[in-house]
C-alpha cells in the first residue's frame, strides 16, 4: 500500500470542513486577514481609473487642482494598499504557523497512543513526512491557497464589472481570449496535479530510505552494501529529480503562455479600442484604462492555478493526515477500567493464550502458566520460539486473540493501561537509549527520582563503575540511541533504570549477544540485585542466568513442552535437557 501516491480531489468539502476546524479558534485573526484582501482587491481597481480621470477630465480642463488631488488619492491607494498586504500577509502566517502547532501536537499526541501493530506495518520515514511535509503543505493552503483564492476571485470580478461599465463592446471584444485561457489552464492543471504527485511519492520513498539505511548504515558497511544501496538511491533520486523537471517544464510553458494570451487581449484592444478613439467613440484616457486593467487582469489567473495545485496537494496530504488522526487506537484504556483498592501485586495468569501477528499464522498456541506474585519463572526455547512475544503481551504492547491473561485475577483489558505498566520493570532485549546524559537515561524525566535515587540504583547493579570513569559521570551524554556505549554497559544502564523505578514485577529479556565472562559475571550479580523480592518473568538464553529460578517454561514453536524446576525438568530428558547438556559442553 503506497498512501503517498494517492491522489486526490482538487476540492474535497469534506475534508475542507474539517481544515477548516481547525481555523476555528484564530477565526478572529482569519476574518481580518480576510476583510484586508477583500479590501486590497477592491483598491487594486482604482489606479487604471484613476488614469482616466486625468487623461480624460482633469488635463483637457487644465484642471491643476484636480491632478493634484488625483496624485494624492494615487499614493493615498499605493499606500493602503501596502497596510492591506502587510495586515493580510502577517496574520496569514501566524495563523498558519499556528495551526501546524496544533496539527503536530495532535498528530503526535495520536502516534504516541497507537500500538505497536501499528507500527510494525508502517515506516518510521513515512509517518516522519506525515508529521514534517504534510503538515507544511497545509500550513501552504492557509497561507497562499484559500484565502488569497477569494482576494483573486474579487479582483477579477471587478475588474470584468468596471470594464463592462465603462465601456461594454470593448470589454466583450478582450474577453474574447477567455476560452483560450480556460484551455491553456486546464492542460497546466492536469499535467502539474500528475507530476506533482509524482514528486511527492518520490519525495516519501526518499524518506523512508533514508530512515532505514542511515539507521541500520553499521549493517550497510559491514556487509559491502554501500554500492548497492547507493545504486538504488541513485534510482529514487533520479527518479525524483525528473518528477521535479517534469513540473519545470509545465511551469515553463504555463506562466508565458497566460502572457502572450494577455498580450493577445492587449493588441485587441490597442486594435479595436485605438480604431474606436479614430471615430471618436471611445476616449482616450478609456484606453489607456483598458490597457492597464487587462495587464491586471492576467496574474490573478495565473496565480490561481498556482493555487489550484497548492489546493490540490493540500487536499491529498490532509487526506493522509486524517487517515492517521483516525487510524483507530487498537490498545486502549477501557472506557471504565476495574477500580483497584490496594496496588497490584503481581499475579500472573495466562490462560490458554492465543495468539497471532497476522491472520492465523500462530505464534502462541494455547500457553497457559502461572506466577505467583514473588515466584520467579524462567523461559527458554530456541530463537523464534515466542519468548519475547510472551513479555510483549503480558504488557499488552499486542492485544490477544483468543485466551486471557490476567493479573491479580483482572483480565488485563479491563485495567488502565498506565495501571497495568506500571506494575513492571522491564529490561529488553536490545535497550533504547535517548539522547541526553547516562543519569537522564536511568531517571527517563521521573521526577520522583533524585540524583541520589539515580545513584544508588548504578550501584546497586554495579553500573556506577563505567558511569563514573566516563568524563562527566552522569551526566556524560549519551549519542542518539546509546551508539557510544557498549552492549553491556547498555545492559547494565538499563538494568540501573529497572532498579530505580523500583516496579513490583521484573521483566528480563536477555540480550543474545555474548558477553565476555566478566561482564557475565556482573550482570548475573547485578540481575541477583533487581530480583530481590520481586516477582520476576526472565527469558534467558544462556541457561545459568535461570538455574535457580522456581520455575522454568520450555517454549517450542509458540507451544509450551515443558515446566518445572530446572533439577525436574534434567531429569525429564527431554528439550530442556538437551539444551542443557549443549551449553554445557561449550563452556566445559
Ligand atoms: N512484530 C512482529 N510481526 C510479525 N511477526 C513477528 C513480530 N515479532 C515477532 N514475530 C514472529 O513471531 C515469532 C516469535 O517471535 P519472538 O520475538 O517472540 O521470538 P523469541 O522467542 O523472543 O526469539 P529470540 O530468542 O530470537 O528473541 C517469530 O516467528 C517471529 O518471526
Ligand atoms: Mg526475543
Amino acid at each position: 500500500m503506497q498512501d503517498d501516491d494517492v491522489i486526490g480531489k482538487a476540492y474535497d468539502s469534506r475534508l475542507m470542513r474539517r481544515l477548516l476546524g481547525y481555523l476555528r479558534p484564530y477565526w478572529r485573526s482569519a476574518l481580518v486577514a480576510l476583510a484586508a484582501i477583500i479590501t486590497h482587491s477592491v483598491l487594486q481597481l482604482a489606479p487604471p481609473y484613476l488614469i482616466k480621470l486625468v487623461i480624460d477630465t482633469y488635463i483637457p480642463a487644465g484642471d491643476l487642482r484636480g491632478l493634484v488631488n488625483v496624485a494624492w488619492v494615487y499614493l493615498a491607494v499605493l499606500a493602503g494598499s501596502f497596510a492591506l498586504e502587510f495586515v493580510q500577509t502577517w496574520l496569514m502566517q501566524l495563523t498558519g504557523q499556528r495551526i501546524m502547532y496544533d496539527l503536530r501536537m495532535q498528530l503526535y499526541a495520536h502516534l504516541q497512543r497507537l500500538d505497536l501493530r501499528f507500527y510494525d506495518r508502517n515506516p518510521v520515514g513515512r509517518l516522519m513526512t506525515r508529521v514534517t511535509s504534510d503538515v507544511d503543505v497545509l500550513n501552504d493552503l492557509f497561507t497562499a491557497g484559500v484565502v488569497a483564492v477569494f482576494g483573486d476571485i474579487f479582483t477579477l470580478a471587478g475588474i470584468m464589472i468596471v470594464m463592462l461599465g465603462m465601456d461594454w463592446r470593448l470589454a466583450l471584444a478582450s474577453f474574447v481570449v477567455l476560452p483560450l485561457i480556460a484551455v491553456v489552464t486546464q492542460w497546466f492543471r492536469s499535467n502539474v496535479r500528475e507530476s506533482y504527485r509524482t514528486v511527492r511519492a518520490w519525495i516519501a520513498r526518499i524518506n523512508t530510505f533514508l530512515q532505514e539505511n542511515l539507521t541500520g548504515m553499521a549493517t550497510v558497511q559491514l556487509f559491502r552494501r554501500e554500492g548497492r544501496n547507493a545504486a538504488r538511491f541513485d534510482e529514487i533520486n533520479a527518479a525524483h529529480r525528473d518528477a521535479n523537471i517534469d513540473s519545470i517544464f509545465y511551469y515553463a510553458v504555463f506562466y508565458p503562455a497566460i502572457e502572450l494570451v494577455g498580450a493577445l487581449a492587449a493588441s485587441i484592444i490597442i486594435w479595436v479600442g485605438g480604431l474606436n478613439v479614430l471615430d471618436g467613440t471611445l476616449t482616450l484616457g478609456v484606453l489607456v484604462a483598458f490597457l492597464q486593467y487587462s495587464a491586471r487582469f492576467y496574474r490573478p489567473i495565473s496565480d490561481m492555478s498556482e493555487k489550484f495545485n497548492v489546493l490540490q496537494s493540500a487536499m491529498a496530504s490532509s487526506e493522509r493526515i486524517f487517515t492517521l488522526l483516525d487510524t483507530p487506537v487498537a490498545v486502549a484504556s477501557p472506557s471504565s477500567p476495574v477500580a483497584l483498592d490496594r496496588p497490584l501485586q503481581g499475579h500472573i495468569v495466562f490462560d490458554h493464550v492465543w495468539f497471532a501477528y497476522q491472520n492465523e499464522d500462530w505464534v502462541l498456541r494455547d500457553v497457559s502458566f502461572e506466577v505467583q506474585p514473588g515466584q520467579r519463572l524462567g523461559l527458554v526455547g530456541a530463537t523464534g520460539s515466542g519468548k519475547t512475544t510472551i513479555i510483549s503481551l503480558l504488557l499488552r504492547f499486542y492485544d490477544i486473540e483468543r485466551g486471557r491473561i490476567l493479573v491479580d485475577g483482572i483480565d488485563i483489558r479491563e485495567l488502565d493501561l498506565a495501571t497495568l505498566r506500571g506494575l513492571f520493570g522491564l529490561v529488553l532485549q536490545d535497550v533504547h537509549l535517548f539522547s541526553g546524559t547516562l543519569g537522564g537515561n536511568i531517571r527517563l524525566g521521573h521526577e520522583g527520582l533524585d540524583d541520589l535515587a539515580v545513584r544508588r540504583a548504578a550501584e546497586a547493579v554495579a553500573a556506577s563503575g563505567f558511569i563514573e570513569d566516563l568524563p562527566g559521570g552522569y551526566d556524560a551524554p549519551v549519542a542518539e540511541r546509546g551508539a557510544t556505549l557498549s552492549t553491556g554497559q547498555k545492559q547494565l544502564l538499563s538494568f540501573a533504570r529497572a532498579l530505580a523505578f523500583n516496579r513490583r514485577v521484573l521483566v528480563l529479556d536477555e540480550a543474545t549477544s555474548s558477553i565476555d565472562t566478566e561482564t557475565e559475571t556482573t550482570i548475573r550479580q547485578a540481575l541477583e540485585v533487581l530480583m530481590q523480592g520481586r516477582t520476576t518473568i526472565a527469558v534467558a538464553h544462556r541457561l545459568s542466568t535461570i538455574q535457580d529460578m522456581d520455575r522454568i517454561l520450555v517454549l517450542h514453536k509458540g507451544v509450551v513442552r515443558e515446566s518445572g524446576s530446572h533439577q525436574s525438568l534434567l531429569a525429564e530428558r527431554g528439550i530442556y535437557y538437551r539444551l542443557y547438556q549443549l551449553q554445557f559442553q561449550r563452556s566445559a
